[in-house]
């Protein structure tokens, strides 16, 4: 923060508190956190480290090695990210030197107390709502302190941190993607007085690292150590000190400079940005086009120990390839690796990315010499091309184009090796769809796409991007459900349904347009007073009238890294942490533990996860989302959601789609093209619903080709419902723009949401308002020729009867078993 930040922070802080919905004052509860969830937090914080560098097997530390621990950051950790996404009430946080105190390293204590004293001094300044601090200033070093330290120990552990969040960008400036001046003279200053330096970097995004490369061997050992919630100064301890070998991968790619990613023109720009680098995100662009410009690249990962892959094949048949290999731990302490399987594909018709991850797992931990076998099987229509121009042939369609697609075997995108092929005979269209409204571009630019050169090798060139040819008017026209004849109450209630005495077509049937309304929205506010103290918001029963029918109120929540509530809650790692562990099996477990706090807490959905694909590393709300690659972040959301929801309670995945960076969030447009949205955008959201069957999804702030996600038809109908079959309920992120749908003029704000099947605003007052207020626009044109219709609001409203019926709350009001079904997986792992 700047001094002018400063001096407001302090004001505004002084007057508001800091800004959440938990205005509701009073204790906070207890703040016991079960063991297992402290031992799924901590495992899950650990494991998603990467080592990304550990010269002459610098770590781990041994037991007598006596350490100086440098950085402010040992004691003001960062161990989550800003905004809706981290603003958890936790028990207790480990911070670094406490953590590794507590693991019996030894620490240097007059370096420690020499921190304290500065920081008592300089005490942290944690902002506001959007001015939260990007780092903190740190300490400035003399050499006789560092000269000293070094006397009295054998190495040092310098940490830097960084954090950035909701309505937080990170910004090209030093303090944020770079590091300060005060920051590398640290390094400089401690490098030369210590033999050996091991770095830590404890933040939430990728930042600059190319000083990496100018301090040479002075350096011998980085960990990118990310925000681990409440048990990160444990986990960072139990991997320094080598209770636990690093098992974390790179959900992303670090590049040597900021402008070579490949969103880098064309990103934080306030009107619309276009997507130029189009399905060449992350790795896609890097290994097809620019290898040099590569660090580390995506997958990678250090460990300990050693492994060795053996006896690798592929088979394909009938359509499914199944890559079965044996990892066997070489090395001289018990670790666990990730299987990475890529595919390469035929240059064909549709530019391609070099490689494309398209299954992955992790062993389990395996002692030195102990082997795993391991067979991974995926379908061979998980790796075809959407073809948005008709170039193939088959426009509007996922295609496998005729040729070879290598099947790549590794422990990171660069190092994996050719296993085997697929080989498909002649082009076919595996899906044939139809061009969704506003899934195009509507006004021209060149995205990017890979051509062969003369040796076959891939060349980047330019196109032009299909643009929209649909017309949204037409297929809603042609999709106006009807609904039943109003019967007003007959007396069903809402468990006759459950109990098959009654559908729910003849339940919703005695609904008035008044209770249909409600039924289209949360309670006003945040913090509703039906729903748990400190919720985001609530939905449901909002009216004693659907009270009274047996339709509970649902408390809504925010997640990801925790439960915000006005109580203590577990916080937990970070999004891409998570992801870094490439664990499904322990991510799932984690969130079954949130699960269980959930319904102790009286959180009914979790707002979480978050699943946005890391398009550009400033985006400031990164932290909350997994990767670059929506494989992983498919896979990772999935096993969220089956943990929330396997314990009775529900998630809530969001922001669909493509809210890819802060700035001007809620009014900036993200141009996408058919292909990139459909191959990288929405396929971590679509393995969700099809692996996990998430009973709610929350749309984004920002216009998708023009129009808001709130509004967007050809998102939330013909996308998400039509062609994935989603049945449950779609909520807006918290209050909406106010828009005049531009094919029906009579519908405006809540009608437009309604008829795309965005089912509930949240919370509950009129676009953008947060008073408790009545909004008239969903009611206001019903029964006008050109209106919205009963059959469109009623869908709705049965959208969100659907989902509190399967809600905890109705569960427990009828003291049913709530059972959670899900879905089949993207490809199996044994
Ligand atoms: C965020 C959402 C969050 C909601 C409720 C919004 O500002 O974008 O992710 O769930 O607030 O707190």
């Amino acid at each position: 923060m700047n001094k002018l930040e400063k001096m407001i922070s302090k004001t505004v802080n002084k007057v508001l508190g800091t800004m959440s919905q938990d205005e509701s004052g009073g204790s906070l509860g207890s703040r016991e956190v079960s063991q297992a969830m402290a031992d799924a937090a901590r495992q899950a914080a650990a494991e998603g480290i990467v080592l990304l560098k550990n010269d002459n097997g610098a770590l781990p530390f041994g037991t007598d090695e006596r350490i100086s621990v440098f950085g402010r950051i040992q004691k003001d950790y960062f161990a989550v990210g800003y905004g809706s996404g981290g603003d958890v009430n936790e028990p207790y946080c480990i911070n670094l030197i406490d953590g590794m105190k507590a693991a019996g390293m030894k620490t240097d204590s007059e370096l420690e107390r020499i921190y304290a004293d500065w920081i008592e001094r300089n005490p942290a300044d944690h902002g506001f709502w959007g001015f939260w601090p990007r780092f903190h200033d740190e300490m400035p070093l003399d050499r006789e302190t560092v000269a000293s330290a070094a006397a009295r120990s054998d190495a040092a552990v310098v940490i830097i941190g960084r954090s950035a969040g909701e309505d937080r960008e990170n910004v090209l400036k030093k303090g944020s993607y770079y590091l300060t001046d005060t920051e590398l003279d640290m390094l400089e200053k401690v490098t030369a007085e210590f033999k050996k330096t091991v770095v830590l970097l404890n933040c939430g995004n990728i930042i600059d690292m190319s000083w990496l490369e100018s301090f040479g061997n002075r350096i011998q050992a980085v960990l990118l150590v990310w925000q681990g919630g409440m048990e990160s100064g444990r986990a960072v301890a139990d991997v320094l000190s080598g209770k636990i070998s690093p098992s974390g991968k790179l959900s992303d790619t670090i590049a040597s400079r900021y402008e070579d990613y490949p969103a880098a023109n064309n990103f934080g720009k306030r009107k619309f940005n276009n997507y130029a680098e189009d399905i060449f995100v992350g790795y896609r662009y890097f290994e097809t086009f620019k290898k040099d410009a590569v660090m580390f690249p995506f997958g990678f990962g250090l460990s300990y120990t050693e492994f060795d892959f053996s006896d690798i094949s592929v088979e394909c048949a009938d359509g499914t390839a199944t890559v079965s290999l044996s990892v066997k731990n070489t090395g001289g302490m018990a670790g666990k690796q990730v299987v990475e399987v890529y595919r390469s594909a035929p240059s064909g018709k549709l530019g391609k990315a070099k490689r494309e991850l398209t299954a992955f797992c992790k062993t389990r931990l395996l002692s030195p010499g102990e082997e795993q076998q391991i067979s991974m099987s995926f379908k061979a229509e998980t790796m075809a091309s959407y073809d948005d121009s008709g170039k193939s042939g088959f426009k509007n369609s996922y295609v496998l184009e005729e040729g070879e697609y290598g099947i790549y075997v590794g422990e990171d995108v660069r190092s994996c090796v050719k296993a085997g092929a697929y080989i498909q005979e002649k082009t076919v269209a595996v899906r044939r769809l139809s061009e969704p409204a506003d899934c195009a571009p509507k006004a021209s630019f060149e995205r990017l796409t890979a051509v062969s050169d003369k040796n076959g090798s891939a060349m980047a060139a330019y196109e032009p991007v299909p643009l929209a040819e649909t017309r949204r008017a037409q297929s809603v026209l042609h999709n106006i459900p009807e609904a039943p004849e109003y019967t007003g109450d007959t007396g069903i209630k809402l468990q006759d349904v459950v109990g098959g005495e009654a559908s729910l077509a003849d339940f919703a049937a005695q609904l008035d347009d008044k209770e249909l309304e409600a039924l289209c929205r949360g309670d006003y506010t945040m913090n509703s007073p039906l729903g748990t103290s400190g919720n985001a918001a609530v939905y449901g029963g909002i009216l004693p009238s659907l009270r009274d029918k047996g339709v509970p109120p649902v408390t809504a929540t925010d997640g990801p890294s925790g439960i915000r509530l006005h109580c203590y809650a577990s916080l937990l790692p970070i999004g891409t942490l998570l992801a870094c562990t490439w664990n499904t099996p322990l991510v799932e477990e984690l969130y079954r533990q949130v699960g269980a706090e959930m319904s102790k807490k009286g959180s009914d959905v979790l707002l979480a996860p978050g699943m946005n694909i890391h398009r550009d590393p400033l985006c400031g709300r990164n932290f909350e989302y997994f990767s670059e690659d929506p494989l992983l972040t498919g896979e990772m959301g999935s096993a969220v959601v089956r943990g929330v929801q396997s314990n009775g309670v529900s998630a809530c995945p969001k922001h669909f789609a493509c809210n890819s960076q802060e700035t001007n969030r809620t009014r900036t447009d993200s141009r996408v093209s058919q292909r990139a949205l459909r191959e990288i955008y929405l396929k971590g959201f679509e393995i969700c619903v099809k692996e996990a069957r998430p009973l709610n999804i929350m749309t984004s702030y920002n216009k998708l080709n023009g129009v808001w996600s709130h509004y967007h038809y050809g998102l939330c109908t013909q996308i998400l419902r039509n062609e994935w079959g989603y049945d449950g309920c779609v909520m807006t992120d918290w209050w909406m723009r106010a828009s005049r749908d531009p094919d029906f003029p009579l519908l405006r704000n809540n009608a437009y949401r309604v008829r795309a099947q965005v089912d509930v605003l949240m919370p509950g007052a009129g676009a953008g308002s947060r008073k408790r207020k009545y909004d008239p626009t969903l009611l206001e044109s019903l029964g006008k020729d050109g209106g919205i219709t009963r059959g469109e609001i009623f869908r709705s409203a049965v959208n969100t009867l659907r989902f509190v019926m399967r809600s905890k709350p109705f569960a427990t009001e009828n003291n049913r078993a709530n059972t959670y079904h899900p879905g089949e997986q993207w490809f199996e792992v044994e």
